[in-house]
């Protein structure tokens, strides 16, 4: 074995002995946001948008490539001593000028990394980046009439697309329980008042869901938009079913923060991470990677909904099932699962 191996194993090792904190996470104490270094980012500011979303202020490191207006980032945060990776939405414009970056993230009862986020992060925490990616995007060129569909947090793409280019024609409806709860709210109301943007906000405690339909008579000309939508699932099946079945489908771009339907699960087994040593009993119908959280595994991950890839494991033995298929994939030399959308089917082992 070249001593370049024997580095590169022993650090391997090192780096499981320490799970969850890696030996590069050590280095950061000396220069977190060093050229060189895995990325990362330090937090500088959280700043309160509506009772439940904040919009985290982050100051990317060195080999940051910076994104394109409706893209997300993966972000990798410590919360209670677990490494938790998630997608955000950036925020920001893209030509910000003191190179700082920002999510804006809604906590949602019982998650994880979004209430750390927006109730516990404080400034000077350090968190892992990963570069933007996401083709929730605008075209090259400028379109000339734009229709941006949003709901709860799925205004924050769009809203880096607001805050990067000044658009001719733009109409927003946008959803959200009462008034209170609409991000970037004042800031959408200054574009409103500068003629910049024409917006209908729907309440949804008072006026009830938005029915698709309804968009005939709120954006007369909605089929001639070019139109950009962010939402739950309901928001977003309605409005894709709206656009096929009037023949201008390729007019509608959608970005989900959620998987689409998933089968019903089947007979779950037990789980070995066989990197970590750690074996646990799981149902047929939880993602791999919420198990190994679940276990204290160290798991890589990012959407969380099989888009990014950022979940890809061994599958050393045994066999699982795509959630969103029902398909099972047994174990041989060289496969990968994506933990996100894979469950146990049998007992398994995974190389985590
Ligand atoms: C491409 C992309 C961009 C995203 N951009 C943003 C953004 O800009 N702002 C933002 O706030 N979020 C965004 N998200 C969602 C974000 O990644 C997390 O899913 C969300 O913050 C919940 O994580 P958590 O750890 O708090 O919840 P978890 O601890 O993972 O989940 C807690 C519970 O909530 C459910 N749950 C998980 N995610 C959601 C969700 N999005 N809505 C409702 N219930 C959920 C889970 O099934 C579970 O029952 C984006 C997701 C993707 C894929
Ligand atoms: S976390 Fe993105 S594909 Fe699994």
């Amino acid at each position: 074995m070249t001593s370049a191996a024997l580095r590169s194993r022993a650090w391997k090792l090192l780096e499981m002995v320490t799970t969850p904190l890696l030996p590069s996470d050590y280095l950061d104490l000396i220069s977190p946001l060093r050229a060189g270094a895995d990325l990362r980012g330090r937090i500088e500011a959280v700043q309160p948008e509506t009772g439940d979303a904040a919009t985290v202020v982050i100051r990317p490191g060195r080999g940051w490539r910076g994104h394109t207006a409706g893209q997300y980032m993966r972000i990798g945060v410590d919360v209670d001593g677990v490494r938790l990776w998630r997608a955000y939405s950036v925020t920001s414009p893209t030509n910000r000028q003191d190179g700082r970056v920002t999510i804006t993230v809604k906590a949602i009862p019982d998650g994880k990394v979004s209430n750390y986020l927006v109730r516990r992060a404080k400034p000077g925490t350090l968190i892992q980046l990963d570069q933007p990616t996401g083709d929730f995007v605008l075209p090259q060129a400028k379109p000339a009439k734009v229709l941006f569909l949003t709901a709860g947090s799925g205004i924050t793409p769009v809203m880096g697309m607001l805050r990067d280019i000044e658009f001719d024609d733009v109409v927003m409806v946008h959803c959200a329980p009462q008034p209170q709860d609409v991000i970037f709210r004042n800031e959408l109301h200054d574009l409103v008042a500068d003629r910049k943007l024409r917006l209908t906000e729907v309440h949804t405690d008072t006026d009830g869901m938005l029915d698709i339909a309804r968009l005939d008579e709120i954006v007369p000309d909605w089929a001639d938009r070019e139109a950009w939508a962010c939402g739950p699932a309901g928001l977003l099946d309605a409005a894709e079913g709206h656009w096929s079945v009037h023949g201008v489908p390729e007019r509608l771009h959608t970005e989900r923060f959620r998987p689409g339907i998933v089968v019903a699960g089947g007979d779950g087994g037990e789980v070995t991470f066989s990197a970590t040593g750690r074996t646990v009993d799981a149902d047929g119908a939880t993602p791999l990677l919420d198990v190994g959280e679940e276990a204290g595994v160290l798991m890589p991950s990012g959407c969380r909904m099989g888009i990014c890839f950022g979940c890809v494991t061994p599958l050393k033995a045994g066999a699982v099932r795509d959630l969103r298929t029902g398909e099972i994939t047994e174990a041989e030399p060289g496969v990968l699962i994506q933990t996100c959308v894979s469950a146990a089917a049998g007992p398994c082992d995974i190389e985590r």
